[in-house]
């Protein structure tokens, strides 16, 4: 069963620590930070990271879409960071970046554009833990998924199945119960999902939901 992973960039910021609570029964809480640079948008930061840290036993997934990312990794660690993901994207220096989130603690991510191909990653196999694949243009809840960024998932899961190791390979943008299946099918064990988890009146059936959708790509 893939690990569903809720993003509260769609939940009611008015009302966050219920809206975490809400979504309790999925292992993970997806955080995204966005800096008005990097994407075309800005959400928040380290002080709501660390506001909610206590009010959750998920792992806190943080995926940051910020440009330079380097000088913020300790404070994101220390705001209760989980799992840290940074974007290949405009990073030189993507393996010493991996380097110092493993050195703080946590979990090493790396996100990847609709436009960057996979092998963007081909050099980072032995460090990344979390490949999260972006299956809309990252900036924005509730858009379309992108059906072009299936054989990138299908790659990756080859790339991860060579490399021998236990790498989760994730998916973020327009996940829902129609699109799950295809993306499972195509290799995702990880589902990010926003709109179609805090869209629905009760999240814990919108998360069952998820991965009934997965398990049924399996049978
Ligand atoms: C987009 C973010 C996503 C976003 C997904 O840049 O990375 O995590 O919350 O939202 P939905 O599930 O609504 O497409
Ligand atoms: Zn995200």
């Amino acid at each position: 069963m893939p690990i569903v992973a809720p993003s509260i960039l769609a939940s009611d910021f008015s009302n966050l620590r219920q809206e975490v609570s809400e979504v309790a029964s999925a292992p993970w809480l997806h955080l995204d930070v966005m800096d008005g640079h990097f994407v075309p948008n800005v959400s928040f930061g380290m002080p709501v990271i660390k506001a909610l840290r206590p009010h959750s036993k998920a792992k806190f997934d943080v995926h940051l879409m910020i440009e330079p990312v380097d000088p913020f990794l300790e404070a994101f660690a220390k705001a209760g960071a989980d799992h840290i993901t940074v974007h290949v994207e405009g990073n030189p220096h993507l393996h010493r970046t991996l380097q110092t989130i493993h050195s703080l603690g946590c979990k090493a991510g790396v996100a990847i554009c609709p436009a960057t191909p996979p092998e963007a990653l081909s050099q980072v196999m032995d460090l990344v833990d979390i490949i999260l694949v972006m299956t809309v243009n990252p900036g924005f809840g509730g858009q379309k998924f992108l059906e072009s960024q299936l054989p990138k998932i299908r790659t990756l899961a080859g790339m991860i199945r060579q490399s021998g190791r236990d790498i989760v390979l994730g998916v973020d943008g327009g996940i829902d119960a129609a699109t799950t299946p295809r993306v499972t099918e195509a290799g995702a064990t990880m589902l990010v999902a926003g709109s179609s988890i805090f869209g629905k009146q009760d999240r814990s059936a919108a998360i069952a939901a998820l991965e009934q959708a997965s398990v049924a790509s399996v049978i």
